[in-house]
């Protein structure tokens, strides 16, 4: 068989030795040695080869926007919407639709192939929406961009919520979402979970709720939104994100919580980056962190995938794109120190988060989608620990980006002349 491109001498997550044949854009062959003739042959020797980077939970409308028109001085979560809530007035359709763009090159460079991004339905001109329907289709050859049709003034508190919430599913984004606990009211906020949830059940639709993203450990839409999952049969279709309140609540409560969910088949999204930085603002010291429980949801058998949320926004002045940051501070603040729990956050910021956007085409099989990254690490938790170099990035068959192996030249009297932080026990 002849390929048009094989990935040669390659790692993969697993463990396993690989060559990845490429016809058109499907992996048509894995074996441990492809010797036919190929229209290019990418070296892989010894890198890590891995299905592209996911991002679950993302805000493209926001992004690249930072000090617009002013900076977060408490950087709080509140502050932030207000922020927001400043800017969105003088946003225009071509700056929305740029700074989207010029993520998504970061994205692609990055190797993160899907995202998951929330667009706020709160303006009547509905200007963000069209402009990432436009780049969904502009990029649709690279990157998988879901759009969640997110209410952020709150669907029933911001009086034309409800109405341009429901138009920008017609329009065709293709997730519903809510904001529960910016509700006026905890009844609100459990009727607006029951309402979305109905809607998404009547339109076919996934579900992805910012949900109890507060320190207050009595915000519990999440066993709501739980129960509509199970009610309704959304099984598999429905994710909580951020569910920082989960942080302060009380043990006993949470371990009716987490079985409820499993139950249900309602995942987490938590975004450790953001959740660090925004939560426990109103304490003293001690301060909460207000990062969910991973291991515990993990071991309560949930799935959860770990998402950036900000870079360079009203919420968050930092950020590139790099999933192996999120992975990186997820693991540190959710203590997930053995070797299983570290490579557990490399697939949460791959194969899990795939999982949970319903990404049929995924992953490193024959037949599936070619999309992958040559990565300058040897296995999932050294790229974790390097947050490594993405040497190569193939999307649907194709290379879209490449770059040289972070090796760092020395000038040191008998020493090498480079030095890689590639770690081998012959040291
Ligand atoms: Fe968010």
């Amino acid at each position: 068989m002849e390929f048009d491109l094989i990935v040669k001498g390659g790692r993969l997550p697993d463990g396993r030795g690989a060559d990845i044949g490429i016809k058109g854009d499907r992996i048509a062959a894995i074996e441990p040695r492809l010797d036919a003739p190929a229209g290019r042959v990418v070296d892989a020797t010894g890198n890590l080869v891995a299905p592209p980077f996911v991002d679950p939970h993302f805000h493209m409308d926001a992004t690249l926007s930072y000090g617009l028109p002013r900076i977060n001085a408490s950087g709080t979560l509140l502050e932030g919407i207000a922020l927001w809530g400043e800017l969105k007035p003088s946003l225009t359709h071509e700056a929305v639709k740029r700074r989207a763009l010029a993520y998504c090159d970061w994205a692609v460079s990055m190797g993160l192939l899907a995202i998951r991004s929330h667009v706020d339905t709160c303006d009547d001109r509905l200007l963000a929406v069209e402009a990432l329907l436009e780049v969904r289709k502009e990029v649709a050859s690279v990157i998988d961009l879901q759009l969640v049709a997110f209410p952020q003034d709150g669907y029933y508190r911001s009086p034309t919520a409800r109405q341009n919430t429901l138009r920008a599913l017609d329009m065709g984004v293709e997730v519903v979402g809510g904001i529960p606990h910016f509700e006026r009211t905890m009844e609100d906020g459990r009727r607006s979970v029951t309402e979305l949830c109905e809607v998404a059940a009547a339109r076919g639709l996934m579900v992805d709720m910012h949900c109890d993203e507060t320190d207050d450990p009595l915000s519990r839409h999440i066993e709501q939104l739980a129960f509509e999952a199970q009610r309704l049969g959304l099984q598999g279709r429905v994710a909580g994100s951020h569910l920082t309140s989960m942080h302060s609540m009380d043990n006993y409560y949470v371990s009716k919580l987490l079985p409820l969910m499993a139950e249900a088949g309602v995942a987490a999204i938590p975004n450790p980056l953001i959740n660090i930085v925004l939560q426990g603002r109103h304490d003293t010291y001690p301060k909460r962190r207000g990062m969910t429980r991973v291991p515990e949801m993990l071991k309560a058998g949930i799935r959860v995938g770990f998402g950036q949320d900000c870079v360079l926004d009203p919420w968050y002045s930092l950020g590139t794109a790099d999933m192996l940051d999120v992975a990186f501070m997820g693991l540190h603040v959710g203590q997930m120190t053995s070797p299983a729990d570290m490579k557990r956050c490399f697939d949460m910021v791959t194969a899990e988060s795939a999982a949970i956007m319903g990404l049929a085409d995924y992953g490193l099989e024959v037949g599936r989608k070619a999309s992958l990254v040559v990565l300058d690490a040897g296995d999932p938790v050294e790229a974790v620990r390097l947050r490594a170099a993405r040497l190569c990035v193939v999307a649907a068959g194709k290379v879209v980006s490449e770059r040289d192996a972070a090796h760092a030249r020395l000038s040191l009297p008998g020493r090498p002349g480079s030095v890689s932080r590639r770690f081998s026990r012959d040291v």
